[in-house]
């Protein structure tokens, strides 16, 4: 009875907003783009400080939400950094509740990863330190509180991190930052009537993760992102907590995808669609002609509209989209090679990985250093034909992400720490171009087995987990120790 009343006064309160108050303006705001951190070199390492705080944004213009943020209200800033070079952070806590950050796909030892086995509280400051061993990519860094990563990253806690080589250096591709190279945050949010976030503990938000109905760039609601190159090259970023999107342009135009999760593709890849799940990176060149300053074109994450782009200028900043990129070692597998199966199961708090939930003190799989590794992820859905009937009952059938985008809710995003892997298998067939680069995080529909390879080449204690962070919070994860 309570949740009818509450439904009723939801409905009459939108039904007053869209006919009383003055309309939310769309796309009348600029594209934030986050600052680069910059750092010192001390006795040859870069030192960088920033903190963990609170604050207050304007998400939706004119509205004042809560939110956390690194340095600022929130997300936080770009961190550069470059292949073979050493780098010192000084994180300070002022969210008043401990919390950890964590570098997604970066390959550092394990002291050194900030999974939840390293948490610092209010008032205290965090201090890793590690060389850069990989190549140019486009990472991120996040909480991974325990049992809070949902609520941190969903509060704002998220910043991209960019490596560079001298590889990213030579190749002919757009890469200066904010004017032809572009960090693309995209998330989902959802928010109550006095225009704060709402982090639903509800069942559905449980079951399938917390998933928003208004999409969000770099912070805000409803950009416009100002066009002054010809090309231009954008890092896009699905740092939703659950939902996977389908990224296109209105006017369905081609693009040109050039790295994945872990660095360039062999090859640029001509694409309309592309598909990220949770934690996902792309990177993606576009090409702006004569005509496009006439037309509206905006980037969707599905079917909506998130981002406008408004082509100012068309400044040549480079000839052509390179067709070849970079030169990948395939590894070569060992006849007989270790393969490791991961059984993800169930949703909400039912949810598990070979049928256990994370325990911090228990080591899930022991890994030899150095190895060349068979990980197989299996999406098996929930044995409980309780679920099923559900999913049925919402329409919610067994239908493909890679076509559907965030309409099917039974897949997982499978992530491992430390690591880039490369996909062998999916269902048996040969990866598509457009995962078949390196890759930390990888989408597992319903039914599906994904088989990759990996090595891992950094000692010490870490994670693999659904990132999907409400079943990471529910214990989707595990843990494996290399050495
Ligand atoms: Cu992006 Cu363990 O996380
Ligand atoms: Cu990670
Ligand atoms: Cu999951």
């Amino acid at each position: 009875m309570k949740k009818l009343l509450f439904l009723i006064f939801n409905l009459l309160f939108f039904i007053s907003c869209y006919t009383s108050s003055p309309p939310v303006s769309y796309f009348s705001r600029d594209l934030p783009i986050p600052p680069l951190l910059e750092g010192t070199l001390i006795n040859g390492e870069t030192n960088y400080k920033f903190h963990v705080r609170k604050g207050k944004s304007q998400i939706i213009e004119g509205v004042k939400t809560n939110t956390y943020g690194y340095n600022g209200n929130i997300l936080g800033p770009t961190i550069k950094v470059r292949k073979g070079q050493n780098y010192r952070f000084k994180i300070h806590n002022n969210l008043g509740e401990r919390t950890s950050v964590h570098w997604h796909g970066l390959r550092v030892p394990g002291e050194m990863d900030g999974g939840p086995n390293q948490m610092f509280i209010d008032g205290d400051y965090w201090e890793p330190h590690y060389k850069i061993e990989q190549p140019a990519s486009t990472l991120w860094y996040h909480p991974h509180t325990w049992h809070k990563t949902g609520k941190h990253a969903y509060m704002g806690l998220a910043g991209l991190y960019i490596i560079e080589d001298d590889i990213s250096d030579i190749l002919p591709i757009p890469k200066e930052y904010g004017v032809d190279d572009f960090p693309i945050i995209v998330q989902d949010k959802r928010f109550d009537r006095w225009g704060n976030l709402i982090y639903s503990n509800e069942h559905i938000d449980s079951m399938y993760g917390m998933r928003g109905d208004t999409l969000i760039v770099n912070g805000i609601f409803a950009p416009t992102l100002d066009i002054n190159k010809k090309y231009i090259r954008l890092r896009i970023l699905n740092g939703s907590n659950a939902s996977n999107y389908l990224y296109s342009f209105s006017d369905n135009r081609d693009f040109y995808q050039i790295a994945t999760d872990g660095g360039f593709l062999e090859k640029s890849n001509k694409l309309k669609k592309i598909f990220l799940s949770p934690g996902e990176r792309v990177e993606i060149i576009v090409e702006f002609k004569e005509e496009d300053k006439k037309k509206d074109i905006y980037l969707r994450g599905d079917d909506t509209n998130i981002m406008k782009l408004n082509v100012m200028n068309l400044d040549k900043n480079i000839e052509k989209i390179p067709n070849t990129l970079v030169d990948f070692q395939e590894y070569d597998i060992p006849s007989n090679v270790k393969v490791r199966e991961f059984i993800l199961e169930g949703l909400g708090h039912m949810v598990a990985i070979n049928r256990r939930q994370i325990n911090m003190n228990r080591v899930d799989e022991y890994v030899p250093l150095n190895n060349i590794e068979i990980w197989e992820i299996r999406n098996i859905g929930t044995s409980h034909g309780g679920m099923m009937g559900m999913r049925n009952m919402m329409g919610m059938g067994n239908n493909n992400n890679f076509t559907n985008g965030g309409k099917s809710l039974n897949g997982h995003s499978f992530h491992i720490h430390a690591v880039q892997f490369r996909v062998l298998e999916r269902n048996g067939q040969k990866p598509k171009a457009f995962e078949d680069g390196w890759k930390d995080t990888i989408f597992v529909d319903l039914e599906e087995v994904v088989r990759v390879a990996v090595k891992f080449e950094d000692k010490g204690l870490f994670m693999y987990h659904c990132h999907i962070l409400e079943h990471e919070d529910n214990g989707m994860m595990g843990t494996f120790l290399v050495e």
